[in-house]
């Protein structure tokens, strides 16, 4: 029987709430599927041993990782230390340590949530976006001199490879190709931005001639806002630089519904090293300790770990299990305009998969 080892790092804030009901839905899916095993170590990485050891996470916390085959994410963020610090020490450490490139956000709107656009069924919104996630606006290149006196100057340098374009654009023409409607949109902001988004545009034209079956046109990240609230019809998968995808995922999670759902995967396409998936809410600090955390993005992340573990049966009954419980407003949390709580929608899911009712017609 295959055994999963499966890296758990809740992070601060309600990652320490959500993570461990990912595990505790990882461990309900082995029992009722019999067929694979997970064996979990969890990190306590995050603000609090930072207090303790003066960084986010050990010097060779990376060696911990390596021979894992995911890891699940909770967030690293804390009101006391700067959010750069939290940032860089923990999940960029991770991300580009391990040449997570791509970073996967689907979107769709699931049963029974109310979603603000109208005139939008769930048909009509139904994305997956693209983030470069190793270079671009988050590469690091930058520095800051004369700290203090008006001569003080900083700065922050995009920097894009043609490599690192050509990697990611490659992956999201693939992801493109593998959906049904094969059609991709490449954000830009080569009108204004000359060089480094004139060569991503020169890259996305080179790489699409290797998937001729796919449809794909540009689209300025302005003009993207706009058009994922009018003609979200339109879009199916999305690629774009890190800091643009960083904000049309956020706005894509508002228009599907609620933060507290969506997932991402961090993924290292070649499998040189463990992919990270973490629910994209953040840490929710006013909210922490309550047990009131939506941990449905938690789960839909754990759906795209078992995708990428080529768990594709499994994937779908966790999803399937999300999608009835989503579906019972008894069981929204209050982010969704509901009482539940996080036990309450953990216990449903985790209930749902054991039900034989859940298993797969063979
Ligand atoms: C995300 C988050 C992070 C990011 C924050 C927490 C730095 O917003 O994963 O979308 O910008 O990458
Ligand atoms: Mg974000």
């Amino acid at each position: 029987m295959k055994t999963y080892q499966i890296a758990t790092i809740p992070g601060d804030g309600i990652g320490k709430e959500v993570i461990p009901a990912g595990r505790q839905v990882l461990e309900a899916l082995a029992k009722a599927d019999g067929s694979f095993a997970f064996e979990f170590e969890n990190f306590g990485w995050g603000g609090d041993w930072y207090r303790e050891h003066g960084e986010m996470m050990p010097a060779d916390g990376l060696d911990a990782l390596r021979g894992k085959d995911a890891i699940l994410f909770g967030f690293a963020g804390d009101p006391d230390i700067p959010d750069h610090i939290t940032l860089w020490g923990l999940r960029l450490k991770i991300c580009q340590g391990f040449d997570q490139y791509a970073n996967v956000r689907p979107t769709r709107i699931l049963p029974g949530i109310d979603a603000p656009l109208k005139r939008c069924g769930p048909e009509d919104l139904n994305w997956v976006i693209v983030r470069e996630n190793s270079e671009g606006e988050y590469s690091g290149v930058g520095g800051r001199v004369h700290q203090g006196h008006p001569l003080e100057a900083a700065t922050d340098l995009s920097m894009m490879t043609r490599a690192g374009v050509e990697r990611v654009m490659r992956f999201a023409f693939k992801l493109a190709q593998s959906r049904p409607r094969k059609l991709l949109t490449v954000v830009t902001k080569s009108n204004a931005q000359r060089h480094a988004m004139v060569m991503w545009d020169e890259i996305a034209l080179q790489v699409s001639k290797e998937f001729p079956d796919v449809t794909w046109g540009k689209e300025l990240v302005d003009a993207a806002t706009a058009r994922m609230v009018n003609k979200p019809a339109t879009l199916d998968t999305i690629v774009a630089t890190n800091l643009h995808a960083d904000i049309l995922s956020d706005l894509a999670a508002a228009l599907a519904g609620s933060l507290g759902i969506a997932p991402t995967g961090n993924i290292d396409p070649e499998r040189r090293y463990p992919s990270m998936f973490e629910p994209i809410h953040g840490s929710a600090f006013d909210i922490m300790g309550k047990g009131l955390a939506n941990p449905v993005g938690t789960f839909w992340s754990v759906v795209m770990m078992l995708e990428h573990l080529g768990e594709q049966a499994a994937a779908e009954r966790v999803m399937r299990a999300i999608e009835k419980v989503t579906a019972n407003p008894a069981l929204h949390t209050g982010d969704l305009g509901g009482r539940a709580t996080t036990a309450q929608v953990t216990q449903a899911v985790c209930e749902l998969i054991a039900a034989p009712a859940q298993r797969r017609a063979a």
